[in-house]
């Protein structure tokens, strides 16, 4: 049979049957395996569940809801469990707090800024300045997608060597010309929460809006113990993203963004009469939209209620804790920062000689090689010189709980396997690099040669890198267009007929 879909089609299971090959190369989405990219609840009735309410929405286009009216009534269940999470429900000043479901993170992101954007303009009538995006260097790149594509100026305030910021590093930033200050509940890259109280009260004092980018924590800090006011009881506190395809448990495609008020949520809307056909109205980015994740999240959220959430929240703080006193054990290895949620991230401990240190790049590949896979995260040179270490990233979801003891154990043997080994240096890709003159001028390669660099340190097409530690230490030391040009043609390669 033709692999790719031929000109005679495959009976149905056949085609399935294919489906199914391919899905065995697939990282398991299920079991704890993989600390990134999946939240499991560890619940299969939850899946179930969704599974046949995407199926009942499957047919649905939610470009107009008022042709199918099912799709604004689980938009608006979905609004309204959300906000009262957030606490948003009750009388606040500043109007209702009201919002649009989205496709995703960076989706409710990049609304935020636009609708930033677009108020900042309509208070700055006359003005030809570039309205600034201020953030913490930790917030997450889909508001540096957002500032390149509303054309803003993005302005990444640098953190400390743990991942947090400092309020008064970010208050010196608010000024007249920034549009939106964003702050995390918590920051994706290393758990810390940040000072979002007293960032959106200096930002209130000077008109300046506040987004909080909770993509992450929004639907698991309103039940974590101990975690700070952060969400719409701060009257500084303008706009809030939450994914429900994250601790809302839901399968991909669907986040919430919430504002204060209602004319901030009408200035992410695009609308126009001014062509032939139908009348547009998109309260966000796409125009037609599949509802099969809206109805999965809207059935989980009915489902478990907010005391289901609750108890979610309670086994992945149980499992975070665990994990946490672990770590503590591990000779080498250190949790980074104070992570707030049910995130970690893992760097070297640099307070023991080198050759007791465990790299986090070579730990996640070696815990790859025994079955569980975490994430790479590459060290970043901020603005004022400042080095981020280099990570690992651990999302803790309920099933980790359910793994935590064999997860642990891998991680012990990892860090043994690895403890002491010099971080990776890809020398010869980098001494090419510096002989062709990438990076100089802003000269970067082109696909060919983009492919051949990544070639030369293990990438191939078909298969994610065993050793990714190489790929990962190249993109950490080159300058970052020349890195981007590269992962570019990855992504490209592997779709590539
Ligand atoms: C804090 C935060 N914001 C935004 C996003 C982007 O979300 P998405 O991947 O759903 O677009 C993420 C994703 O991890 C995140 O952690």
């Amino acid at each position: 049979m033709n692999r790719a879909a031929g000109s005679h089609g495959s009976d149905s299971a056949e085609v399935l049957a294919r489906l199914r090959e391919l899905r065995e190369l697939d990282a398991p989405t299920h079991g704890g395996r993989v600390l990134s990219y999946v939240y499991d609840a560890g619940l299969p009735e939850l899946d179930a569940l969704a599974g046949r309410a995407a199926e009942l929405a499957r047919p649905l286009n939610g470009l107009d809801p008022t042709t199918f009216p099912s799709v604004a009534a689980m938009e608006r269940d979905l609004i309204s469990f959300t906000r009262r999470a957030l606490n948003g429900h009750r009388r606040r000043l500043g109007g209702p707090v009201v919002g649009s479901v989205t496709s995703g993170g960076t989706e409710s992101c990049l609304l935020a800024v636009k609708a930033a954007r677009d108020l900042w303009r309509r208070r700055h009538p006359d003005s030809r300045t570039v309205p600034r995006l201020v953030a913490p260097v930790t917030a997450h790149a889909a508001f540096q997608k957002a500032a390149r594509m509303f054309d803003l100026e993005w302005c990444p305030v640098p953190c400390d060597t743990d991942g947090s910021v400092r309020a008064t590093e970010l208050i010196g930033h608010l000024d007249d010309d920034v549009a939106l200050v964003v702050v995390s509940a918590p920051a994706y890259p290393s758990g810390a929460m940040d000072p979002i109280g007293s960032v959106s009260d200096a930002a209130s004092a000077r008109g300046i809006p506040c987004h909080v980018d909770a993509c992450f924590g929004g639907l698991a800090l309103p039940w974590w113990p101990g975690a700070p006011v952060w969400d719409f009881r701060l009257p500084g506190v303008t706009s809030i993203s939450a994914d429900l395809h994250k601790f809302g448990y839901a399968p991909k495609g669907v986040s919430v963004l919430l504002h204060r008020g209602r004319a901030p949520h009408r200035a992410q809307f695009f609308a126009t009469t001014g062509w032939p056909g139908y009348p547009v109205v998109n309260p966000t980015l796409l125009g037609s939209r599949s509802i099969s994740p809206i109805a999965a999240a809207w059935a989980i959220t009915r489902r478990l209620g907010a005391e289901g959430y609750r108890e979610l929240t309670a086994s992945c703080e149980r499992a975070t804790h665990r994990l946490v006193r672990a770590v503590d054990g591990i000779p080498g290895l250190a949790v980074q920062g104070r992570p707030m949620g049910p995130v970690l991230s893992l760097v070297a401990d640099e307070s023991v000689p080198s050759v007791r240190r465990v790299d986090p790049h070579h730990l996640t590949d070696a815990l790859t090689r025994l079955g569980f896979m975490i994430q790479h995260q590459p060290g970043h040179t901020q603005s004022n010189g400042v080095r981020l270490p280099h990570s690992a990233h651990l999302t803790i979801t309920p099933v980790t709980e359910q793994t935590a003891r064999e997860f642990i154990v891998a991680l012990q043997s990892a860090a043994d396997a690895v403890r002491g080994r010099r971080p990776a240096s890809p020398v010869a890709a980098l001494a090419a690099m510096r002989m062709l003159g990438y990076g100089v001028d802003g000269r970067v390669p082109g696909p060919s040669a983009a492919w051949a660099i990544l070639r030369s340190v293990g990438v191939s097409k078909r298969a994610k890198p065993g050793d990714q530690a190489q790929l990962m230490a190249l993109v950490e030391r080159l300058p970052p267009p020349v890195a981007e040009a590269l992962l570019c043609e990855l992504l490209a390669r592997i779709v590539e007929p």
